[in-house]
């Protein structure tokens, strides 16, 4: 069902920003009270509620139902759910520390701002090896009934707070930075609302 991976390479489209943002985020920061780290945390939050909750839980039990009928390498398979389990503690144990800076709590900006570049490489890198291979061999092997378990799953109906129509409070300040963002660069993907 050609439509789940539709879905699943538009949500790469918007991690990708999300990615480009912890960058630019984490450089331009000067000390580890600035205010745009309050925007850090956002991403963080969204990519924690979110990509490791919904997006990530598809793509593992696509995994799992093509290792099941010998469609997807055993080591592709396995290093796609080690990435997603890597970056699922990562993305918690960061928005903890960077909540940590928030409130003012001693830490070294220097080692949160590697770990926040490490984290957005690794999501970067893990979405490339998706594309490359769980997508292309789950459009050529499940099957129609195998789609549809996949679109049946909680994971799969799980509303996205930030790009879906009603975007959550909670993320309105990173809508409004990703928006101006992707309208100075050109992008005109059709956004959910003005919050
Ligand atoms: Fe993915």
């Amino acid at each position: 069902m050609r439509v789940i991976v539709e879905k699943l390479q538009a949500e790469h489209v918007r991690l990708g920003r999300l990615v480009g943002l912890l960058n630019l985020q984490s450089c331009q920061r000067t000390d580890a009270t600035a205010p745009n780290i309050a925007l850090l945390v956002d991403v963080l939050c969204y990519l924690t509620r979110f990509a490791d909750l919904a997006h990530h839980v598809i793509e593992d039990r696509m995994v799992e139902k093509l290792l099941a009928k010998k469609a997807l390498a055993v080591e592709l398979g396995r290093e796609i759910e080690t990435q997603h389990q890597v970056l699922i503690r990562d993305g918690r144990d960061l928005l903890r520390d960077l909540e940590s800076a928030v409130r003012g709590e001693n830490m070294s900006q220097q080692l949160v701002d590697s770990r926040v570049r490490l984290y957005a490489e690794r999501l970067r890198h893990n979405m490339v090896i998706e594309e490359l291979t769980l997508f292309p061999a789950a459009e050529q092997n499940l099957s129609s009934a195998e789609w549809h378990e996949i679109e049946s799953s909680g994971a799969y109906a799980q509303p996205d707070p930030l790009f879906d129509a009603t975007v959550d409070e909670r993320f309105a300040e990173l809508y409004r930075v990703i928006t101006a963002e992707a309208s100075a660069a050109g992008v005109h993907e059709p956004f959910a609302q003005d919050v």
